[in-house]
């Protein structure tokens, strides 16, 4: 049976294994796939178990891993068609993408699926795969302002006829979307962590992803946007990178993460550390998701580990609470064996969340 949310309830989000190799850059044994079958049941099976979303991943070159990478609307869609109540979120990259093409694509897609596709709009990070392409490598900010543009084109060609936008990077002229997506329009997801990527988020995105992190970091990124966002007479939901581990007992679950670092392919890992602190270093600030990433948090590409849900079902469970304090409207999640550990995660560590949102919530109504 499909499970759904109450809308006060934190929501849960996989990452798509679209992209092979899985989510750590480690030798060690994944029992995941990045094959159209595997990724077609997976969905199933988190539908199944209390997932809201899936996020599909974009990469148009191999590095550090990632050797082969399926395209992230097709993709989406293809996991659209086979689920009923999942939303799966779709990666779009400003410069491969314009925002005529995926507003339109997007529509269609939006109304094949009865409304369940988002996007997610990232700015860049891999120089290398811009150059493959033959795309221009803009500075860090420039990249982030390309974005906005994108995403203002985007809610402009959804919500207007004959709409007119003159940016520095896009243009339309009277430009009427028909058929447009049906209401409420996709939900618009950005992931960065930086100056410019927080800037963003508050003046045009729906959502915020960010890099996985302690509650207290997490806390300090959710008042600077909340209070943009309010300056702007706006809200904006905050979602969290973390890598799952979840056993019987916390020692060992903290063996698999000490095995994934103990395979991690350590020239690998370096190289991909060099090249996103590189962009990250880029911005003005010189901050960025990866700033304070160590050698372990790079095993996992989004710093996963750092927000510790590794331990026993009621361990994550408590975590996982204590992220929505801090902020987190939702939870994003990876996994080395993706559809066996994502069913136990809807058994086991779901059902406890519920449980203590639910006495949280009734604590908070007594002390009122
Ligand atoms: C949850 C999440 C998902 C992301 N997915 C992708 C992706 O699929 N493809 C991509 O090129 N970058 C992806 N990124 C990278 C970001 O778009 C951005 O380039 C990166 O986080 C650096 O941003 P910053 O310099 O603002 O911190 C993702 C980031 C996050 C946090």
């Amino acid at each position: 049976m499909t499970q759904t949310s109450a809308s006060s309830d934190l929501k849960f989000a996989y990452w798509v294994p679209n992209v092979s190799g899985g989510l750590v850059v480690s030798n060690i044994e994944q029992r995941t796939s990045h094959h159209p079958q595997y990724n077609v049941e997976l969905a199933q099976i988190a539908e199944r178990s209390g997932f809201d979303y899936a996020l599909s991943q974009i990469r148009f070159t191999a590095g550090y891993g990632a050797d082969e990478q399926h395209e992230s609307v097709s993709f989406s869609q293809h996991l659209l068609a086979h689920t009923t109540s999942l939303k799966v979120i779709a990666a779009l990259l400003p410069g491969p993408w314009n925002p005529a093409l995926a507003a339109k694509q997007l529509a269609t897609v939006h109304i094949l699926s009865g409304g369940r596709i988002a996007v997610n709009m990232v700015s860049g990070w891999f120089r290398g795969e811009f150059h493959a392409i033959g795309e221009h490598w803009l500075d860090h900010d420039e990249r982030y302002r390309r974005t906005e543009e994108f995403i203002r084109s985007l809610r402009g060609i959804w919500s207007e006829d004959a709409f007119t936008f003159r940016g520095d990077f896009y243009r339309f002229n009277n430009y009427s979307l028909k058929p447009k997506p049906i209401e409420p329009q996709p939900e618009i997801f950005q992931g960065g962590s930086s100056r410019a990527a927080r800037d963003m988020a508050a003046r045009v995105s729906d959502w915020y992803f960010t890099n996985g992190n302690t509650p207290e970091g997490l806390a300090a990124q959710v008042d600077d946007i909340r209070a943009k966002a309010t300056d702007a007479g706006r809200r904006v939901k905050i979602g969290i990178n973390a890598f799952a581990i979840v056993r019987d007992t916390e020692e060992e679950a903290l063996a698999v993460r000490d095995e994934i670092v103990a395979k991690a392919n350590p020239e690998a890992v370096r190289a991909f550390g060099h090249e996103v602190k590189n962009a990250g270093k880029a911005s003005p600030e010189g901050e960025g998701n990866w700033a304070k990433s160590t050698f372990e948090d790079l095993v996992q590409y989004n710093d996963g580990f750092r927000t510790n849900l590794i331990g026993t079902p009621l361990q994550v469970a408590e975590r996982i609470v204590a992220l929505k304090r801090a902020g987190a409207d939702l939870i994003l999640l990876g996994f080395l064996h993706f559809q066996e550990e994502v069913e136990h995660f809807g058994r086991t560590v779901i059902p406890l969340v519920r449980e203590l949102e639910a006495s949280q919530a009734s604590h908070r109504l007594a002390a009122e």
